[in-house]
């Protein structure tokens, strides 16, 4: 088999540790011949990637280690660009969170103001990566999971229409584990689900086991009373106090369209006061992410990189993020592995805009995705989901056409927030916190 090289970038990113052990552990699936770190913070990334260097040594010394923050040399002689980077990192993270919070608006990284705050940073960043593998890797495929990603795909989709670039979501995954769990699966792997919706704003409609038995009804008893809460020691990265009022909030959400289960993240839209209310807005997720798995993953590394060994080190594999290998053994080993991908529509829900960026199951071989038809989605859906989408390309216009106009209608659309004077009062707000990333806007 083909030994493959990849670069992680965003090598200074909290998850590089947990993916780059969870690919070692996989090196039959999807051999490697090389790994490279690439970041833009060089001492954020060395902390990291001084870490990983150890790890690698001691679990596949024959693997070529390579750490920079020069784009020639990350990008070169690479098959895989793995992307996960976060432009204006956890301090920008927190104002996307605490600004909207001033207005009892929602502060989430991905939803409401948060997230299209968060976008406009990251389309530069990633449209930039997307550049440096043309030119210097051009026959490489990004897998990118860079936030918000709903936004970030669309600015892909439009500004760089013939890229190589596949965006991904770890939620579905993360839910479908806790599923299986409901259901006393050993893997979600031995679900097959349909789902559609947008990124972090979708919804199954069908599971049934590999023999095409509907696993809806044991599921439905258990989330109707329960949301998605189990036990969470089989939770990953979502195991904290946080994530487990989460999932049970899903209990409220399910109930608004009882034949379908919902992603998490439709709380924010449909409960968007609750979540206001629970959050302090003076220590919100960022804070508990800084004082959490960023505290761990760094002191963890730099224990690694000081003793030159892994001896007691509690770094764990993120066995979740091996969708991660499922997803490039899919194009290199033209598996066709069937996945939930963040794709253009073009039909695959028929009665919804062709050219949104939508999350639907496609079948992923040597030339990327092909979507599975969904057919067509109800009112309630079809209505939320299409003042989303007007949302998202919003931001994304805006990005391009440097407009405060777009962006104050983008804001002014979204369920998260109640009035165009609001939205008004945070685009200014969020207009001088952004002022070192955000294009100018006229
Ligand atoms: P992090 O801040 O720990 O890591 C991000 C890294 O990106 C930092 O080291 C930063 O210096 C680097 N970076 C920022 N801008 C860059 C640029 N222009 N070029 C190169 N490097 C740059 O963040 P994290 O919490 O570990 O998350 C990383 C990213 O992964 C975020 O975008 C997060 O939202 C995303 N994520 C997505 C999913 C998903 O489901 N799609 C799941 C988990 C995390
Ligand atoms: C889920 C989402 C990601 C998001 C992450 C945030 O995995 O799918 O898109 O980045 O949660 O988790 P955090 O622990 O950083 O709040
Ligand atoms: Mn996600």
């Amino acid at each position: 088999m083909k030994k493959h090289s990849i670069v992680i970038a965003g090598g200074g990113s909290t998850f590089t540790p947990g993916i780059v052990l969870m690919l070692l552990d996989n090196l039959d699936r999807l051999p490697i011949r090389q790994i490279k770190f690439y970041d833009n913070d060089e001492a954020r990334q060395d902390i990291v990637a001084d870490a990983c260097e150890v790890i690698i040594k001691e679990k596949a010394p024959e693997i070529n280690v390579v750490k920079t923050i020069d784009p020639e040399t990350a990008f070169t002689d690479v098959d895989f660009v793995m992307a996960h980077i976060r432009v204006g990192k956890y301090k920008m993270r927190e104002m996307d969170e605490k600004i909207p919070l001033k207005y009892g608006v929602v502060g989430q990284e991905t939803c409401g103001p948060g997230g299209m705050s968060y976008g406009m940073r990251s389309i530069g960043g990633v449209l930039e990566l997307v550049d440096y593998m043309e030119q210097y890797s051009p026959d490489a495929w990004m897998l990118n999971y860079s936030n918000p990603a709903a936004i970030v795909a669309e600015a892909t989709r439009k500004l760089r229409p013939n890229a190589k670039i596949l965006n991904i979501c770890d939620m579905p995954i993360s839910i479908e584990n806790l599923m299986a769990q409901i259901l006393g699966l050993k893997s979600r792997k031995e679900m097959q689900v349909r789902y559609y919706g947008l990124n972090h704003f979708g919804w199954w409609t069908s599971i049934t086991d590999q023999s095409g038995n509907d696993l809806m009804p044991q599921l439905k008893a258990h989330v109707k009373d329960h949301g998605y809460a189990v036990d969470f020691s089989n939770a990953g990265q979502h195991v904290d106090k946080s994530w487990q009022d989460t999932f049970k909030k899903v209990k409220d959400v399910y109930a608004l369209a009882p034949d379908t289960m919902p992603n998490t993240y439709l709380k924010y839209y449909l409960y968007p006061q609750d979540e206001v209310e629970k959050t302090d807005p003076n220590y919100t997720r960022a804070n508990q992410v800084m004082d959490g798995r960023e505290k761990h993953v760094f002191t963890e590394c730099k224990r690694i990189a000081e003793n030159q060994s892994t001896e007691g080190a509690t770094l764990e594999i993120d066995e979740h993020a091996s969708y991660i290998v499922d997803l490039a053994r899919a194009i290199a080993y033209n598996t066709g592995e069937r996945m939930l991908l963040i794709v253009e529509n073009n039909g695959a829900i028929s009665n919804f805009e062709p050219t949104a960026m939508i999350e639907v199951p496609c079948i992923v071989g040597k030339n990327g995705p092909e979507p599975l038809t969904q057919g067509e989605i109800p009112r309630f859906q079809k209505g939320l989901m299409e003042q989303q989408v007007a949302v998202e390309k919003l931001v994304v216009e805006a990005y391009e056409e440097g407009s405060y106009q777009k962006l104050w209608q983008a804001l002014t659309l979204s369920r998260t927030v109640p009035n165009a004077r609001v939205a008004k009062a945070l685009l200014d707000d969020l207009i001088e916190a952004n002022k070192d990333f955000w294009p100018t806007l006229k």
